[in-house]
């Protein structure tokens, strides 16, 4: 095959995407030549950490949002890869919720036996991406080496994540504070806010789970602002949820209602932005964080270009296994083994359904189901190995429900695989206990 595709990013989307070729190129297919670029010195995404942040050793906005002591939010036996277990990669069964390094060692496993390492070109920042007479002229920035240059492809996958552009509120009296001021972009280490009173905007996974690690590594208190409704869990006693911030007067918290309260840091959990720089108006995605993205045709294709793909933009429930179900999909339509509608309306028609079809669900279950039953859709047109979807629902239905009965034990409990039928064992130590988050404390089962 003499087409050329660029996938854009080496995180769990990118390397799914790499995986996906090569899977065909094993079974002797003939796959297009593939190049993955990668700003980053090494695979992995968001779950490569790093202490950085700010600006890189070359001058580039830092794209990891992972901090220390992170341990995964949602159940392993949600995300584990259809073609590769966590009981092949650790040669036994692992407890369900693994710090960052042990999720990072899984990753890496399947791409190290998939072999295609060689296929990425690492520390290289895409710079600009135009589309004309059929192909795109990619610019490439080789960091080390200092050296821009160009190279033509016939289809482009962007795969570069939508968590690593903070959205950052103004509030007024920020410029005063005493303390420290950050997004949740910045955060690496709890252990820099012991003993402190922190105020944290925003009541997603950021605010909950930074919290929690706050909470878990000695923070004094823990306030957390909302602005359209508190989480509601049965928090610790030094936890308190308000109503939004107003503005700040010195070490001095005002809230909606009128309170107001004394803090020493203020934690800013308020989201990331999809932010493609590299790419022109005409190529760009432009979506709210949602389970059924703007523009995406089968949640894949651009809808003004369906030479263009996108893997991993919607909202997550589901991650690893529905990178992968879209990296198939996206295979096989480059390929020519699936057709994506020569006619925009009917691409825009399928946006429109799935738009619908999310706005009517009416709670977290119903995203839940929405999403799985997505990945579905997408592993029934390809050859992706079938696994038990519905199982891994039933493992988020559960996580919620152990999240609402405590939201410090959660990670106490265990799941069955969907892809081995293994029971998980429960982790050696409670999560809140486990200040060690490395892989060799992690697997001392
Ligand atoms: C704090 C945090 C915790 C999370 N925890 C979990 C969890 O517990 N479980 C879970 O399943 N999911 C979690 N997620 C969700 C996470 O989005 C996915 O797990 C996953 O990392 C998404 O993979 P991705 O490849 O789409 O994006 P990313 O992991 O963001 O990878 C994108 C890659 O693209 C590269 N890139 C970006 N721009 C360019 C460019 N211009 N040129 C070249 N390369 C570029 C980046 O360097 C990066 O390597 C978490 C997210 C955050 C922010
Ligand atoms: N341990 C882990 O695994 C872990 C930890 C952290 C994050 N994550 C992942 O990271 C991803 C991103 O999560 P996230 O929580 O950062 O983002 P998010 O889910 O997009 O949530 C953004 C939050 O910011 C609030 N917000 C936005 N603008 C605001 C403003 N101007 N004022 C006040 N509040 C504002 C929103 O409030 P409204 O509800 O009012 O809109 C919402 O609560 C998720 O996929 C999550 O699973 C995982």
């Amino acid at each position: 095959m003499t087409k050329r595709v660029a996938i854009i990013g080496a995180g769990p989307s990118g390397l799914a995407q790499l995986r996906a070729f090569q899977s065909a190129a094993a079974k002797g297919e003939d796959v297009p030549e593939i190049v993955c670029f990668e700003k980053q010195d090494n695979w992995g995404g968001l779950w490569n950490y790093t202490w950085r942040t700010g600006l890189d050793e070359y001058g580039e906005p830092v794209h990891g949002s992972m901090y220390r002591y992170l341990w995964s939010n949602g159940p392993k036996e949600g995300l584990e890869f259809a073609d590769y277990s966590f009981e092949e990669h650790f040669g036994k069964q692992i407890a369900s919720y693994p710090p960052r390094a042990v999720l990072f060692d899984y990753i890496e496993g399947r791409v190290n036996k998939a072999g295609v390492r060689d296929k990425i070109r690492f520390s290289t920042a895409i710079r600009n991406i135009e589309f004309a007479n059929g192909k795109f002229t990619v610019t490439a920035h080789d960091l080390p080496h200092d050296r821009v240059y160009d190279e033509e492809f016939d289809n482009v996958i962007v795969c570069t994540g939508h968590f690593s552009t903070p959205n950052v509120p103004q509030f007024d009296g920020f410029e005063s504070f005493q303390g420290r001021v950050l997004h949740a972009h910045d955060f690496r280490d709890a252990m820099e806010f012991k003993g402190k009173d922190i105020l944290i905007v925003g009541t997603s996974y950021s605010a909950e789970d930074i919290g929690s690690q706050c909470w878990k590594y000695g923070a004094k208190s823990i306030t957390v602002s909302h602005r359209t409704a508190p989480m509601g869990y049965d928090w610790p006693d030094n936890w308190a949820e308000v109503p939004l911030l107003t503005r700040v007067d010195g070490n001095t918290a005002y809230f909606k209602d009128g309170t107001s309260r004394e803090i020493d840091a203020i934690i800013l959990c308020t989201g990331y932005k999809h932010h493609f720089p590299f790419l022109p108006d005409s190529l760009r995605l432009k979506t709210a964080n949602r389970l059924a993205a703007a523009d995406l045709y089968k949640g894949v294709a651009f809808v003004p270009n369906p030479a263009l793909f996108y893997v991993g933009m919607q909202d997550q429930w589901f991650t690893f296994n529905m990178f992968d179900a879209q990296a198939w999909w996206v295979r096989d339509a480059i390929m020519g083994r699936l057709d994506v509608p020569a006619d925009r309306d009917a691409r825009h028609a399928d946006v429109v359904a799935r738009v619908a079809a999310e706005d009517a669900g009416e709670d977290d279950y119903a995203a839940i189901r929405f999403q799985g039953a997505y990945v579905q859709e997408l592993i029934d047109e390809t050859d992706y190995p079938s696994f038990n979807v519905d199982g891994a629902i039933d493992a988020f239905m559960k996580w919620k429900a152990h999240k609402k009965t405590n939201i410090m034990t959660f990670r106490d409990n265990s799941y069955v695989s969907v892809i081995t039928g293994t029971m998980a064992p429960v982790h050696h130590t409670p999560w809140k206990d486990a200040l060690d988050d490395s892989l060799e404390a992690y697997l001392k089962n």
